[in-house]
């Protein structure tokens, strides 16, 4: 992809910075909450298990009912296998896909540089850092002897010196990598209820708009959207307090 195409594909975050997270086992009941939803307002992730279980045929449904999909599945290989199937995501026509950074520089770059041998490629490329369900005492056992912050400060740096799109990150993170990194790298961002939500499991916790302020550029929301009562109501009152606060 051209850094022009790649700029104005991020661009498009600050219209719709909402990714639904449609973490659902089956792929009838994903398209049925999809069906609920607006893809003029919002765009999908589609992770592990639906995918595993569903297979390219829910991407397939999803672009047809005209969502952008994030599609969630954290490649992490040798860099010949992860260059591969990051370009056949890119071929299925997914809007975003990503790796674990800490696959290093040789598999970043070689599925960064897979991307651009796909014809008319939009597709973007992020990575994760580190897992936020991993603490400090968990990099210590796999021999990492480092804060997490600045392990995510590292390979954040890694994954932009390596041409990749933006990372995953946490709410808390985002000022941190915004300063950093500027506003032409994505910030994806979890762990987002309104005051009024249900934490659910999530330990920290970010409001959309203080999340969009502190720098993040996308939004991934499941529960507070897919548990609702009227989902497309949901989404309107993190849109409001979006509208009301950026
Ligand atoms: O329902 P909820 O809004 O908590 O969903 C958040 C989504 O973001 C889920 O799909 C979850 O797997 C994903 N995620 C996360 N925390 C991370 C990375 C991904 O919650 N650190």
């Amino acid at each position: 992809m051209s850094d022009i195409q790649r700029a104005t594909n991020l661009q498009d975050k600050s219209d719709k910075p909402v990714i639904v997270a449609l973490d659902y086992p089956e792929m009838d009941l994903a398209l049925q909450m999809a069906k609920q939803l607006d893809p003029s307002r919002c765009r999908v992730k589609v992770g592990k298990e639906l995918f595993t279980r569903s297979g390219p045929k829910i991407i397939e449904s999803l672009s047809d009912q005209g969502f952008d999909i994030f599609l969630d599945l954290k490649f992490h290989d040798i860099p010949n296998t992860v260059a591969k199937a990051v370009r056949a995501a890119a071929e299925m026509g997914v809007w975003m896909v990503n790796v674990h950074a800490s696959g290093g520089r040789h598999m970043m770059e070689k599925a960064y540089s897979e991307l651009q041998k796909v014809q008319d490629n939009r597709t973007l490329l992020i990575a994760v850092t580190v897992l936020t369900s991993m603490q400090k005492s968990d990099l210590l056992e796999i021999g990492l002897d480092i804060e997490p912050q600045q392990h995510v400060m590292n390979l954040a740096k890694l994954t932009h010196s390596c041409g990749l799109d933006g990372v995953v990150c946490s709410a808390q993170e985002t000022a941190m990598l915004k300063g950093q990194f500027g506003s032409e790298f994505a910030l994806v961002t979890p762990g987002i209820r309104l005051a009024t939500d249900s934490a659910d499991d999530q330990q920290r916790i970010m409001t959309p708009s203080k999340a969009l302020q502190s720098g993040s550029t996308h939004l991934v929301i499941g529960r507070p959207i897919t548990k609702a009562v009227d989902p497309l109501r949901a989404l309107a009152a993190i849109e409001e307090d979006i509208a009301n606060n950026v």
